[in-house]
């Protein structure tokens, strides 16, 4: 295997003038100066960033610091005001998890430092342990997701189809990775993979490492990584009701478990393509029409139905301070028509 050190202190040099700026980063100056990264702030980022665009991430992070400055605040708040404030981020489960780590954490007096061990918490898979044990405690942890699998492939000019290809991937980045400031290479090689090494049009005239890659060598970057075709996904149809009453609408929370967990939203069947459901009360209901939401495995196809009335609902409570802004957002879209249906003939 080539000699990988000069490799990564290129990339270590372009990092030192070209890190983003992001509200949970210590920048490279910063760390050379010995300021440590809060765990609490790697921890929560790393989670929110899991399946979540940096640009999604960044306000939602801020709020939650804002809100829970710090691990023992975060342990001690309520579930449902912790899911309302994830709301519209997704993939719920990782706001269940949240908590559960953050009480984990406050019980066992602080995060653990290793990957190792950082691994058993609540919610903490192979990356994100790699992620804070690299980022917050300068462990050589070897930290591989999309951006930086990408990266390698194209370093290496790996053929091998993804997800086929992850553990020599994974194999190749361990050889890269160094043992002086493992978290800024992690992120240098992030922001390498979201800004010059990107998917389409990787701009290689301008990158650090374009001497040293494989696939710009052989001029096949911009087709690498080489992805297995994914699963065509099934389309699947439900109804939801809203029900507006004078002291606002009828909801429900879901169970704290599987898809949309514990969170906020119209009682609705179980999307089955079974018809209809049982409506929360029997009010005088209108079709506002169909809204469309893609989750990970399938597209939903949900009818809204919608009514005004001043009656008890048989399902769901009424929420007088229901704001979009605490729904998923397949609900946030069912609102909207709802709304904009009761606005068009109250
Ligand atoms: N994606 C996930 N974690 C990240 C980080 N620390 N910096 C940039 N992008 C990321």
């Amino acid at each position: 295997m080539r000699d990988t050190a000069p490799t990564a202190a290129r990339l270590l040099a372009w990092y030192d003038r070209h890190a983003r700026v992001m509200p949970w980063r210590i920048g490279p100056a910063e760390r050379a100066a010995g300021v440590r990264p809060d765990p609490y702030r790697v921890w929560l980022s790393e989670v929110m960033l899991q399946q979540t665009t940096v640009a999604a991430v960044r306000d939602y992070f801020r709020r939650f610091i804002d809100r829970w400055p710090d691990i023992a605040a975060l342990a001690a708040a309520r579930d449902e005001d912790v899911m309302a404030e994830w709301a519209g981020l997704g993939y719920y489960a990782r706001a269940r998890n949240l908590l559960k780590c953050a009480r984990a954490v406050v019980a066992r007096g602080g995060f653990p430092d290793t990957a190792e061990s950082l691994r058993h918490l609540p919610g903490i898979g192979p990356y994100t342990a790699a992620a804070i044990a690299a980022i917050a405690f300068d462990e050589a942890a070897t930290v591989v997701d999309g951006n930086v699998e990408r990266v390698v492939a194209r370093l290496f000019a790996v053929q091998i189809p993804l997800p086929q290809a992850k553990q020599d991937l994974t194999h190749l980045a361990a050889g890269l990775t160094p043992a002086t400031r493992p978290g800024d290479f992690a992120q240098a090689m992030m922001d390498l993979g979201a800004t010059i090494c990107t998917p389409k049009s990787p701009a290689c005239g301008i990158c650090p490492l374009l001497d040293d890659c494989a696939a710009r060598a052989g001029g096949v970057a911009a087709v690498l990584p080489v992805r297995a075709p994914k699963a065509v996904k099934p389309t699947r149809r439900g109804t939801v009701w809203a029900l507006r009453t004078p002291q606002g609408w009828v909801v429900e929370r879901r169970p704290g478990h599987g898809l949309l967990g514990g969170m906020t939203g119209f009682p609705g069947d179980g999307w089955d393509g079974s018809p209809g459901g049982v409506a929360p009360a029997a009010a005088p209901w209108r079709d506002a029409g169909e809204i469309r939401h893609t989750f990970t495995h399938f597209h939903l196809i949900l009818r809204v139905m919608v009514a005004e009335a001043d009656l008890a609902p048989l399902r769901g409570s009424v929420d007088p301070g229901l704001t979009a802004s605490s729904l998923p957002t397949v609900m946030r879209k069912a609102h909207a028509l709802a709304t904009a249906a009761l606005e068009a003939r109250p």
